[in-house]
């Protein structure tokens, strides 16, 4: 309000529908089944407008275009808006369903929320009672419905919207993410969260002349002047750094001593935001953000849980420029194209190639510990958990620890038996994964150590964990997950081989292993030269049929589900990842001349099982389509083959899986399929 500096609607019109279609990528099923919803400031105080649309962000622009009363040079000083797109997980997806939800016709409470109320039901029952009607179906407008209870109940105690939000917040039982206006506090809004992420972007103007009023500094010596050289109180997430409790806006003052405008950008992922600012803070659970007039003061929901209200300042290194598509079609073609650059980016300063050594960073005080263990759990969902059955026997038989693999889900369903010797390794290409979180804080509670390897700095993963590992993949936008699942792979078999590197008997096992990652960009440059050839083979011999076997054993057992996983996942044809050793126990009684099948058959110790898997499929007529080494002679010519670079046997299935990528990109666009968006699927599941 203070500083006098104008932004126009259009400019804050054009912030959130941008934003909001960086969000699509979460957002999965985007055409037919969301909504998106805006939320501006009126020309008259305390007015509140709402534009809602069915489906793309493009078609609400296109609807807020169309509103001639709608002055878009009007200018503001101080301006408070937001806008959601939604991803149904209580209602239809609907203009009605789709957030932000308010409390009543004049807009006196509006909210949106990332999550899921579990309570709900109670809420909605006893605000029923109380005469509120509900307009939606929605878990989410209890929220607004509840603060307008509680303000009307509390009118004369004059409650500050922080108190206010509090009183909501402690209400609410599950997951949410969650940003409130009203009209009873313009120039005011509070993001809180538990369990869902929400970050907040700060910008100020550059060639800042700083004050310190009301900033509390935990740094050394330098501090100040490191602050005021970045021109900025804003300082990145070192300890040595100053910290922020409060961030006034009056602390922001350019030479000529008048206070700098800041914009704040509240956000469930960082791609929404990233081309306004780096500068970001991630809330942690039962924080509640409270902006007023361009002021960010964080409280906690309860002062009794003792945790500090300082965060600190992260800067993002992501590139708007990486989240874009570029050159390609499609993320999903995009990001298995950038496989050769991102395994090295996974591995970079962290092996060296000329003395065989490993250091992954973040595992380093805690080495001793993992090696002592009594069993190593691995917990994951989807693609994540197929990275882990890929790595599984080589972490065995590195580390002669035991390891088993765990899908979150039913991890937590069978409430498995934890112990403080246990080491649990949690991977997340999000880190934010509802599951996944949740079996993670199940083994903090029972004092296991708990280790992340995710592909987000600053996911709840991340933060929650004792230590960890990034694998640096860059965003992966494209609903299935192709580089990342590569990534993963790597950096769990970095993990294994760092763990064992004062076993000598490992030694040559390990150099073998070393020496090959560093040939991996290669080997994976010249698979993905099979592209062409994977189309055609799409194109002529899979497209028309309803299902696809793929078979393997040994290390290819997770190629064989992941391949199966992206088949499904994009181009909507029913397709199973069999256990070739398991074939007589079942599936082979689906094969004849007709059932279309892959076959993993590249060298390693199994081959000569894997031939015996051959013979029993080509007895029943079957035509399998052969995954073989390039220079493997002894596959009779009479079959289909994909042949690709042979590489150490632990690290083949890194190949192997770049064809039926491939595959699964060329059969979803073949059938149509909106690749980075297959129906009722989300890149991000942040619910249970
Ligand atoms: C969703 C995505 C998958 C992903 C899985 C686990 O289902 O569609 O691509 O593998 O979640 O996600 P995470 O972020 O934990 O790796």
């Amino acid at each position: 309000h203070r500083f006098q500096v104008e932004k126009d609607r259009k400019y804050i019109v054009d912030t959130l529908l941008t934003g909001l279609s960086r969000l699509e990528y979460r957002v999965r099923a985007f055409r037919h089944r969301c909504a998106a919803r805006i939320a501006l400031d009126g020309d008259q105080e305390g007015q509140v407008l709402i534009y809602k649309q069915v489906g793309k962000v493009a078609a609400l622009r296109k609807r807020i275009d169309e509103d001639k009363n709608l002055d878009m040079t009007k200018t503001f000083v101080s301006h408070t808006s937001m806008a959601h797109t939604r991803w149904a997980t209580h209602g239809q997806p609907s203009e009605r369903n789709s957030h932000p939800h308010r409390s009543d016709p004049k807009n006196e409470f509006l909210v949106v929320h990332n999550g899921i109320i579990t309570n709900y039901k109670e809420l909605r029952t006893v605000l029923e009672k109380k005469g509120y009607v509900f307009e939606s179906e929605t878990d989410t407008e209890c929220i607004a419905k509840l603060a307008k209870y509680l303000y009307d109940s509390q009118k004369g105690a004059k409650l500050s919207m922080t108190s206010l939000i509090k009183a909501v917040a402690k209400e609410l039982e599950g997951a949410f993410a969650l940003i409130i206006k009203s009209t009873h506090f313009p120039h005011e809004i509070i993001a809180t969260r538990r369990g869902s992420p929400l970050l907040i972007g700060v910008k100020t103007a550059k060639k800042l002349k700083v004050d310190f009023v009301d900033v509390e500094f935990g740094g050394g010596e330098g501090a100040e002047k490191l602050a005021e050289e970045e021109g900025n109180l804003l300082t990145p997430a070192d300890p040595q750094h100053p910290k922020i409790r409060r961030t006034h806006s009056r602390a922001f003052l350019s030479e000529d001593g008048m206070p700098q405008p800041i914009e704040y950008f509240m956000a469930s992922d960082p791609s929404a935001i990233v081309e306004h600012t780096k500068r970001v803070l991630y809330l942690e659970d039962d924080d509640i953000a409270h902006i007023n007039e361009g002021e960010l003061h964080i409280h906690r929901l309860r002062r009794e849980d003792g945790m500090s209200s300082i965060r600190s300042i992260q800067t993002l290194e992501m590139e708007i420029a990486e989240i874009m598509k570029g050159s390609f079609d499609h993320f999903m073609q995009k990001e298995i194209y950038e496989q050769p650059e991102s395994v090295v980016n996974t591995m970079r300063g962290r092996i060296n190639f000329e003395d065989g050594t490993v250091n992954l960073g973040g595992l380093k005080s805690y080495l001793s510990t993992i090696r002592r263990c009594r069993r190593i759990v691995f917990v994951a969902c989807g693609t994540s958990y197929h990275s882990c059955v890929a790595s599984r026997a080589t972490f065995e038989e590195l580390t002669e620890i035991p390891v088993s693999v765990e899908l979150a889900s039913d991890f937590l369903d069978r409430r498995t038996p934890i112990f403080r010797d246990d080491v649990c390794i949690f991977v997340s290409q999000s880190g934010e994964t509802a599951d996944t979180i949740l079996a993670l804080r199940y083994c903090l509670e029972r004092g296991a150590l708990c280790v992340g390897v995710t592909n987000t700095v600053g996911s709840s993963i991340s933060r929650e964990t004792h230590c960890g590992v990034h694998i640096n993949a860059g965003p992966e936008i494209g609903v299935a997950s192709t580089k990342a699942y590569t990534s993963q792979y790597i950096a769990l078999i970095m993990m294994a081989l760092q763990l064992s590197a004062d076993r000598i008997s490992m030694a040559q096992r390990r150099k073998q292993i070393i020496d090959d990652l560093h040939e991996l960009p290669k080997y994976i440059k010249e698979t993905l030269a099979l592209d062409g050839d994977l189309r055609t083979l799409a194109k002529e011999t899979l497209l028309k049929e309803k299902s696809l076997l793929i078979m393997g054993r040994g290390y290819q057992n997770a190629t064989c589900l992941e391949g199966a996983l992206k088949i499904k996942e994009v181009s909507y044809m029913h397709s199973e990842g069999i256990l070739a050793g398991e074939l007589k126990h079942g599936p082979l009684a689906l094969i004849d001349e007709n059932m279309p099948v892959i076959l993993i058959m590249t060298k390693d110790s199994l081959y000569p099982k894997v031939q015996s898997a051959l013979q029993q499929v080509t007895a029943r007529k079957g035509q399998p389509i052969i995954i073989c080494n390039k220079d493997d002679a002894g596959i009779s010519e009479k079959f289909r083959t994909i042949r690709v670079p042979q590489i150490v046997d632990c690290l083949q299935g890194i190949i192997n899986i770049i064809p039926l990528q491939l595959l699964s990109y060329h059969l979803a666009v073949m059938n149509g399929v909106d690749v980075d968006f297959p129906r009722n699927l989300a890149k991000s599941v942040t619910v249970e």
